[in-house]
């Protein structure tokens, strides 16, 4: 026995190493036939690792303080100005961690429509799904509060706006949004607790939530374009017909993805970081003051089509506020996609074989929510909270309607194997 093999069944003695390797990675049978489509799961892998790496140089400088001023900027600013002009290559792991944030939405945007098309959502990845979503929640979470943390006006004025809408609620409300705060206003207080949330909580749970996520998927295996299950076809060995070990077949596949996106990051990080206002808002390069309210108060491009949702909803309903609908129309929106196992009665899972109905709704939902992406960034006029008003009705329209649609529209026969070239 060599010294290496010695060592390793050492480990395997106590830890299942091997056992985990075989069972995760060069055992664990993948559909042949993925595309370009899977590339994301692995990216959003790679963005959050580079979001926790990142994190963890920038709190190395960054200070969490809004009540004492240096030169007479908030210090939380201004220790995001000295990473940025002081600290060797600061601007580099700021950058990589604010654009990282839009990446890393792009990224999951992308992941959540490829189970759209392929209806990876079906049983039996039902759970896979669900940790999906939950995941989706706790990004905006932690986007949301690290927004705050460099303390600019539009990280100031968007914590504002947006944690008054919880005093929207009837009876907690104005108590909820306090609690929140930890104050009346949003103020040193809030900027420590979002803080504390943003690096150790939420990335806690976060990280949990992957694991349950992957754990999950590997119970039941990927879905493929085809939307055909794999395991139904084995050979003597139990390998499915159609699978092939997940190493090293997709982690070189994946590499190419990997390739592929560093290109397009680092481009973007090296010649337009802010995203040209989008990815960080231009406001947010002067200090927080809260007796300035900029003009205009929009949320990172992320949360715009949410938070049009939230604005078209105009009128008060049994007595209250439109505002409250808002809020309950902007969570309904999210929350929602987690129903989708149970929405979709098509007799078939993919896109390749569901009829014309699928691909239109599709393709009018996907078009709806690029709409309402556009105009959550836009100062609200009559004619663009009509059209956002038609949008959120398409939106909800393609979950609500989808137990009906998906039933009649005429779908081809899958075919037995997957389909490969
Ligand atoms: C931090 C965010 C996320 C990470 C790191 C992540 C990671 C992964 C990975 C590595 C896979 C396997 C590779 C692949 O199929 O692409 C996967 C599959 C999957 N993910 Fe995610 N995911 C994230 C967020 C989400 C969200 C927000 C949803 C949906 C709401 C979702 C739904 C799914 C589904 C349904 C599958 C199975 C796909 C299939 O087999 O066709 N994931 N995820």
């Amino acid at each position: 026995m060599t010294t290496k093999q010695g060592l390793l069944n050492w480990i395997d003695e106590r830890f299942p190493l091997t056992s985990t390797i075989r069972e995760h990675l060069t055992e664990y049978y993948a559909p042949k036939n993925f595309n370009f489509w899977y590339y994301f799961g692995s990216l959003a892998l790679l963005v959050l690792v580079i979001q926790i790496v990142t994190g963890i140089f920038l709190v190395m400088h960054y200070k969490p303080d809004a009540s004492l001023t240096q030169s007479g900027v908030p210090v939380a600013f201004a220790s995001v100005e000295y990473i940025m002009r002081e600290v060797p290559g600061g601007w580099f792991i700021r950058y990589m961690h604010s654009t990282g944030a839009s990446a890393f939405f792009i990224v999951v945007y992308l992941h959540m429509f490829r189970g759209l098309l392929y209806g990876s959502y079906r049983t039996p990845r039902e759970l896979v799904w669900i940790f999906g979503v939950l995941i989706f929640l706790a990004l905006m979470a932690e986007a949301f509060m690290g927004y705050l943390l460099p303390w600019g006006q539009m990280s100031y004025w968007g914590a504002q706006v947006i944690i008054n809408l919880f005093s929207a609620i009837p009876v907690i409300g104005p108590d909820l949004s306090t609690v929140i705060r930890g104050d009346f206003v949003v103020s040193d207080a809030t900027l420590n607790r979002f803080f504390s949330l943003h690096v150790i909580a939420v990335p806690l749970v976060l990280l949990l939530l992957v694991a349950a996520h992957i754990i999950a998927l590997h119970e039941v295996g990927s879905n493929n374009p085809d939307g055909i299950e794999i395991k139904k076809k084995k050979d003597a060995n139990g390998r499915p017909l159609d699978g092939i070990p997940f190493h090293p077949y997709y982690t070189v596949k994946d590499i190419v993805g990997v390739a592929g996106f560093l290109i397009v990051f680092f481009a973007v990080l090296f010649f337009a970081p802010e995203g040209g206002g989008y990815f960080l808002e231009y406001n947010n390069f002067i200090p927080a003051n809260p007796m300035v309210t900029p003009p205009h108060i929009a949320p990172v491009w992320y949360f715009t089509p949410f938070y049009s949702i939230l604005r078209a909803v105009t009128y008060p309903l049994f007595g209250i506020d439109a505002k409250f609908w808002g809020v309950v129309a902007m969570g309904a929106a999210v929350i929602i996609i987690a129903f989708l196992p149970w929405l979709d009665r098509a007799p078939v899972k993919s896109i390749r074989y569901k009829g014309p109905i699928y691909k239109t709704a599709l393709t009018i939902f996907v078009i709806a929510f690029l709409i309402l992406g556009y105009l959550g960034v836009l100062p609200p006029t009559p004619a663009r909270t009509l059209v956002s008003q038609i949008c959120a009705v398409i939106y909800f329209a393609f979950f609500l309607l989808m137990p009906w649609y998906s039933k009649i529209d005429p779908c081809k026969p899958e075919p037995e194997r997957v389909t490969w070239k």
